[in-house]
């Protein structure tokens, strides 16, 4: 894999990271969980707002599964996909049950509505675990850099490219280049920290990687 690449992009992130309201130092998991499920399909500038309200209005998990159903829901309104926000409370529920957040990607998983991606990002940028956390963007950024056209075989590729003792770092550094940089559309290859080590724009189309689904 290619640890140039990675040692730049990480370096670009330390100088360019977006501030965002759930980055804060040290990471509260709490914040990082709620952000990640917030974010799953949902944008960055929709979020932000609504996160801070939630926080404000449940600063921790435990006050947060204290809430009654309706409440959440009711703040939830918005950000669509109403099974999100009955994982979030069962998660918020069981977590507070269990009496604090679980450290691992293994155990984290074995929460109520946790995923594979939300189980890695939360374990890598809140606990230091190097679990690497492969959504959409990390799929796209991957099958570019390496020039693999298929997605999923992309976001296994992007599996051995996060740096040891760095994953929720570079977790962090590719979210950012995939809504900053490397877009769906229109790549911005001109300010990319590490359009040289790009083979999709080596071989001259990015944008037609990763391909697209068959129908
Ligand atoms: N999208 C998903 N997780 C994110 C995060 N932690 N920061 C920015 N965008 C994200």
């Amino acid at each position: 894999m290619d640890a140039t690449a990675a040692n730049l992009l990480l370096e670009h992130h330390r100088r360019h990271a977006r501030d965002l309201p759930w980055r804060m130092t040290p990471r509260d998991p709490y914040r990082t969980w709620l952000s990640e499920v917030m974010l799953q399909q949902t944008t960055v500038a929709t979020v932000t707002p609504r996160f801070l309200r939630f926080v404000e209005r449940w600063p921790t998990v435990e006050a947060l599964a204290a809430a009654p159903d309706e409440d959440i829901l009711g703040e939830w309104a918005g950000l669509g996909y109403y099974a999100r926000a009955r994982n979030l409370i069962a998660c918020a529920r069981a977590v507070a049950e269990r009496g604090a957040f679980p450290t691992t990607e293994v155990e984290l998983r074995k929460l109520p509505g946790l995923g594979a991606y939300t189980a890695a990002a939360v374990a890598a940028i809140a606990f230091g675990e190097d679990a690497a956390a492969i959504d959409t963007n990390v799929e796209r950024v991957a099958a570019r850099v390496f020039a693999i056209a298929d997605r999923k075989a992309a976001g296994e590729a992007a599996k051995g490219w996060f740096p040891a003792g760095h994953h929720g770092e570079f977790a962090e550094a590719l979210m950012d280049l995939g809504s900053n940089i490397c877009r769906p559309k229109a790549p911005n290859c001109q300010v990319c920290p590490i359009a040289a080590h790009c083979r999709a724009r080596a071989l001259g189309c990015p944008e037609a990687f990763p391909a697209a689904k068959v129908k």
